[in-house]
């Protein structure tokens, strides 16, 4: 079949052990590499949200692949949501933990058009760092965040919880 789950079920990779001991690591670059995968992933990414946003924000670095796919397929823009220290002009700036210190994320302050309706993109939602910090961004721009949309999502790091109040659409759900 050609069903996102099948394509999912067949073209991502599970890599034991990686980055470190006792991480199970669940790598879309298969998926991504593949014409119909690809193709499935972003139809089914955005199917929930048809015509509901004008902008996708895509957080750097896998967030990208989907973001621009995305924008593209929909006729919307993409917002350009980078690791901090990338960006030229001014920016709002947000942190999120890791799970030793933090990161930041970062957009430009005029790069959202006032209430344009934003769906974030990223690839895997786990403990809800990253987008929670991408919706704040969105946020501060005087976005209005309409969803979240994710490939994976891996249950129980807390992630939809921590997105508590908006819509979160992922393609394939993982137990621990
Ligand atoms: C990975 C993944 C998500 C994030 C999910 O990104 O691409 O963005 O982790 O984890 P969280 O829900 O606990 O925040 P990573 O920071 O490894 O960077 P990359 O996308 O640049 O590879
Ligand atoms: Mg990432």
């Amino acid at each position: 079949g050609t069903s996102v789950a099948e394509i999912l079920d067949r073209l991502c990779a599970t890599v034991p052990d990686y980055p470190k001991p006792g991480i199970v690591f669940k790598d879309l670059t298969p998926a991504f590499a593949d014409p119909q995968g690809l193709r499935a992933i972003v139809d089914a990414i955005v199917a929930p949200f048809a015509g509901q946003f004008d902008l996708v924000a895509g957080i750097e670095a896998r967030g990208f692949l989907l973001a621009a796919a995305a924008a593209y397929a929909t006729g919307t823009g993409v917002l350009t949501v980078r690791k901090a220290g990338k960006l030229p002009r001014e920016t709002f700036l947000e942190e999120y933990a890791l799970e030793y210190g933090t990161a930041a994320l970062e957009v430009h302050t005029t790069d959202i058009a006032p209430g344009a309706r934003v769906l974030v993109l990223d690839d895997v939602l786990a403990t809800g760092g990253t987008v929670g910090a991408a919706v704040r961004l969105v946020d501060r721009c005087g976005g209005d965040v309409v969803g979240v949309g994710v490939v994976l999502e891996l249950e129980g790091l807390g992630g939809r919880e921590a997105l508590s109040g908006h819509r979160v659409h992922s393609l394939q759900r993982l137990g621990d």
